[in-house]
Order: structure tokens, then C-alpha cells, then sequence
């Protein structure tokens, strides 16, 4: 029987907490650990099921895998993957199965990826076409495009990739094949996607050449080279805190800092877009960690108005859309969120899914093929919303239940822990009115 949570409008919220680390950092930390040669000791790692889908999965390649306390792992590489005993289950993850295909292309194995209901409807030529055009062979187990899917890889050519989105998975699958192929493989993007790949494949000791071209950049490097295992400390991941911090800003007398959140500008689009609003939102104590700028981010309760979101901003806070619409629903006047199409194929249709938890809590959406508008205004609540199992619609709807005028609940509470364990916990800690229900 899935859990149900219920969110009631809460009394002003305040305190200080800490975001779970990055996700996206977190896979590479974990793959990227796999694929060298020596000890990578990582420390601040997402413990979330996404995040320990592949840490499975770079077990199952033949790394070592080791947990030394919270957070605090060590994995030993063996320089490459080995050929794995069975299947590879990502779960949930679209990142952690998208890299490790393009890792494993690299490789003489022939792997069958597979995950959850979620991931299995999500597309895939999108990366194994490029793998296919380096020489990887691919065979489809059911749908074309879609998972399971075996990849064989090994003896792959290097390829001039241009980007028709942008998207940082895309980008990294082909960067991580093309550590073993023949040759200088480059991405270019119009619009810059998360360059976490590049920072950290340079951290591992690896030569990646960037080169702004126009707006973007196009990213290259040479087939052939080695990782060096290297210690790597996670910062927390801006995309989980945009969840308390969206209770700051909505709840009345609220004050929530969240700590250590990474301000990586090509992750930071939705604080940029919430000050515009009018929101309240504050970085202090800025530093570096693990070769990313860090901050503690505060946001207090504003009074938000409406904004048109730039749609080249999408690619900088394509994750943050549904928490973004579920505080534009308190803001005066419409918020016009475009260029979007990508949130269609996320963990869920998130265009269609926060249209209609919002629409079913007295909100106005206009969705459109692309995009939608929320217009702020009073929020009724008193809804059980849909989250087919999406980590993210499910908080967001939380987020929004705790100032809407009557209980907001979500048909299902498990999948939050593929991003953020302890949500419910942490909100709770802040004041929260969230509560389990059967
Ligand atoms: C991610 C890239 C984004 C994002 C996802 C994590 C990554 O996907 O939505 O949650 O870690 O590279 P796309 O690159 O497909 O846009």
C-alpha cells in the first residue's frame, strides 16, 4: 500500500538546514570513480535511490564499492569497466543509466540497461544514436527508444556532435565514450547545459578542451586518455533545496537558510528567476568546495508577482520548473514559463502533471505544447494530486499544500527518497505541517 503524505498550512517556518548533496555530481562522482585507475574517496554523496541504483550498477562493472559512514564512500576503479554478470537496473534514474551507457560503450561488454516504469517510458536514441554513430550496437529488448536496451560497445570513433538540446546527459554520454574512442570527440551546444562532466573529468585528470562559440561552447577531447582515482567533496544540490526554500518564501513570517548549496550559475536560474519575482533570497558565506562555488541561501517570505521566465534560461533550472510554479501560484499575476518542452520527458510529464495538481488545488494553468503560465492568486488546496511516481511533483505539491488554504496530499510519498531522503523530516524540522497517511 503506498504511503500518502498530507501537506496543511503551517504557522511561519525558520531554521537552518543542510541540502542532500548534488545528484548530478553525485553519479559522476560514483562512475567516474569506476572508470579510473586508484582510490576515489567521496564525501557528502547522495545517499538517494537514484544515486545508489549506480553505485549497483559501477559494483556490477567491477569497481569496488565501499561505504565508510554517512555519505563517505570509496570506490576503487579498475580503469574500465568489466563485463557485468547481468542486467543493469538504474531504477528511476535518467542520468545514472544515460552515463553509464556511454561509459560502457567504451568497453568490449555487452550490457542490457534497464529501469523502472518511470525510466522505461523516458526516450533513449537520444543517446544511443550518437553511441551508435562511434560503433556502438545496440538491441532494443522490447520498444525501439525506449528501455531495456543491450548496448555492445568497444573499438568506438570519435564524433563531432551538435547539440538540438540542451542537455547535459546527452553531452556526458558522448564525452564518457569518447574517453575511448579513436580520436577527438567534441559536443558543441548552443545553449551551455551543466558542465559538471567537464569539471570534473578534469579533476580526475583527464584533458578537455572548452571553447565558446556564440552563446555556447563546444567541448572536445581526446580519445585514448586515463582517470586518476582523486577525492571529491559533493555540494549540496540546489535543485532539492529549491523545496524549503520555496516554503520560505510562500508561508507568512518565514525565514529558512539552507546550507552549502551549490551556485553553479548554469544551476542557479531559478534563484535568479525568483528575484525577479520579488523574492527575498539571499547568499552568504560564499566558498569553494569540491570545485564549485558554495553558498547559504535564505529566503524569506516576499510577495511575489509574476514574471516571464526567459525560455534560455530553461536549461539552467530545467529541474526547478514544478517548484517554480507551485510558488508563482501565490504570486500576483501570471507566470509564463516557455521553451519547456524537455519537462515532458522528465520522470513524468511534469508540464501535464503540475497542470493539473495545481488546476485541482484552485489554481489557473494554461498549458500549452511547450510550456505554461500559473496565475498567482488565492490557493483553495483540498486535492489529492497525481505524481505517477515524480520525485519532484510530489514536493512540489507538498511545498504548495503547506500555505494553501485546506490539506493538500500526494498519492505517493516513496519516490521522494530517489532525490532527497529525509524530506519529509527536514520540512518537519522547519515547521512543516506534513503528515503519513496509509
Ligand atoms: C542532469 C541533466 C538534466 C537534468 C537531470 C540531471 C545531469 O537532464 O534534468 O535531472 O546530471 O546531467 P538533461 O541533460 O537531459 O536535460
Amino acid at each position: 500500500m503506498p504511503t500518502h503524505l498530507t501537506a496543511r498550512r503551517s504557522p511561519a517556518l525558520s531554521g537552518r538546514v543542510r541540502a542532500p548533496g548534488d545528484k548530478s555530481i553525485s553519479h559522476r562522482a560514483l562512475i567516474f570513480g569506476a572508470l579510473a585507475t586508484g582510490v576515489t574517496e567521496i564525501e557528502g554523496l547522495l545517499e538517494g535511490d537514484d544515486i545508489l541504483a549506480t553505485a549497483g550498477a559501477i559494483e556490477a562493472f567491477g569497481a569496488k564499492v565501499e561505504r565508510l559512514g554517512e555519505g563517505r564512500w570509496r570506490i576503487t576503479g579498475q580503469g574500465g569497466f568489466k563485463q557485468p554478470a547481468g542486467a543493469i537496473d538504474c531504477g528511476n534514474a535518467g542520468t545514472g543509466v544515460r552515463l553509464l551507457m556511454g561509459a560502457a560503450a567504451g568497453y568490449p561488454v555487452t550490457v542490457t540497461f534497464d529501469g523502472d516504469a518511470s525510466l522505461r517510458k523516458r526516450p533513449m536514441k537520444r543517446v544511443t544514436g550518437p553511441l551508435a554513430d562511434m560503433g556502438a550496437r545496440l538491441d532494443w529488448q522490447g520498444v525501439e527508444d525506449r528501455l531495456p536496451v543491450a548496448v555492445a560497445g568497444g573499438c568506438l570513433s570519435a564524433i563531432d556532435y551538435v547539440q538540438t538540446v540542451a542537455s547535459a546527459q546527452i553531452k556526458s554520454a558522448i564525452l564518457l565514450a569518447g574517453i575511448n574512442a579513436d580520436g577527438v570527440t567534441t559536443v558543441s551546444e548552443a545553449e551551455p547545459s551543466r558542465d559538471h562532466t567537464e569539471r570534473m573529468l578534469r579533476a580526475f585528470g583527464v584533458e578537455i578542451g572548452v571553447l565558446p562559440v556564440g552563446g555556447g561552447w563546444r567541448v572536445s577531447l581526446q580519445g585514448g586518455q586515463a582517470l586518476t582515482g582523486t577525492a571529491v567533496a559533493v555540494p549540496g544540490d540546489p535543485s532539492s533545496a529549491a523545496f524549503p526554500l520555496a516554503a520560505g518564501l510562500i508561508v507568512p513570517g518565514s525565514e529558512v537558510t539552507v546550507e552549502g548549496v551549490m551556485l553553479n550559475p548554469l544551476r542557479t536560474g531559478l534563484f535568479e528567476t525568483w528575484r525577479e519575482m520579488g523574492a527575498d533570497v539571499t547568499v552568504s558565506n560564499r566558498r569553494m568546495a569540491g570545485g564549485e562555488e558554495v553558498g547559504d541561501v535564505t529566503a524569506r517570505h516576499s510577495a511575489l508577482k509574476g514574471v516571464v521566465v526567459p525560455p534560455e534560461r530553461a536549461a539552467s533550472m530545467i529541474d526547478e520548473y514544478p517548484v517554480l510554479a507551485a510558488t508563482a501560484a501565490f504570486a500576483e499575476g501570471a507566470t509564463v514559463m516557455r521553451g519547456i518542452g524537455e519537462m515532458r520527458v522528465k520522470e513524468s510529464d511534469r508540464i501535464a502533471l503540475m497542470a493539473a495538481g495545481l488546476t485541482a488545488c484552485g489554481v489557473r494553468v494554461e498549458e500549452e505544447p511547450e510550456g505554461f503560465t500559473v496565475f498567482g492568486g488565492p490557493v483553495r488546496g483540498g486535492a489529492t494530486v497525481t505524481t505517477h511516481g515524480d520525485h519532484r511533483i510530489a514536493m512540489s505539491h507538498l511545498v504548495l499544500g503547506i500555505a494553501a488554504d485546506a490539506v493538500v496530499a500526494i498519492d505517493e510519498a516513496g519516490m521522494i527518497a530517489t532525490s532527497f531522503p529525509g524530506f519529509v523530516e527536514l520540512m518537519r524540522g522547519l515547521g512543516a505541517d506534513i503528515a503519513t497517511s496509509e
